[in-house]
């Protein structure tokens, strides 16, 4: 089954997610930051995992318009969802909100794998939002190995 791992990523949590899954799949599989490549062709992929980072409570727009207009050709893939992020107390509803509702009304394997303060990247004010909102000082990483471990199995 040839797989691709479509993701958007600002300072590389989720590409580092994405290559932590894919090197756990069964079969070979293709990485697509949509950062680099916003258009790509997923004709040839029988199964497509995407992920999203979450700012402001919302997914990237990259995301949200690769998974619009490639509707038609989603619908007949194998699909799996998961995001990356840092509040605990949204995040149930921050994975409502990733993916539009065609995709969400699927049963397929979806989760949430954590995330990570990485003060060295942010510029002033997402270190001033970050101190400020989530109360973090400094660069923090709470991936969840055992839930990235879970979303494999599912998705194999
Ligand atoms: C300015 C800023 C805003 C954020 N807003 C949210 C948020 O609203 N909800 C949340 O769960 N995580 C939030 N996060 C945490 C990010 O989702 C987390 O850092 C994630 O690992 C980023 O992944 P990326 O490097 O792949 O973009 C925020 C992080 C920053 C720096």
């Amino acid at each position: 089954m040839k797989t691709a791992i479509i993701y958007y990523s600002k300072y590389g949590t989720t590409e580092q997610v994405a290559h932590l899954i894919g090197k756990k799949l069964d079969n070979e599989v293709d990485y697509i930051s949509l950062k680099k490549c916003p258009k790509p062709d997923i004709r040839s992929y029988d199964r497509i995992i995407l992920g999203t980072s979450i700012y402001a409570g919302t997914p990237s727009r990259m995301v949200t318009q690769f998974c619009n207009k490639n509707q038609p050709l989603l619908e007949q893939k194998v699909i799996g969802l998961f995001i990356c992020c840092m509040n605990k107390e949204q995040e149930a509803e921050e994975m409502n909100k990733a993916f539009p509702e065609y995709l969400q009304s699927l049963v397929i394997p979806k989760a949430i794998l954590g995330g990570e303060f990485q003060f060295d990247k942010m510029n002033f004010i997402e270190r001033f939002l970050t101190k400020k909102i989530a109360k973090a000082s400094s660069s923090v990483s709470r991936l969840r190995y055992d839930a990235i471990k879970e979303f494999v199995d599912k998705v194999n």
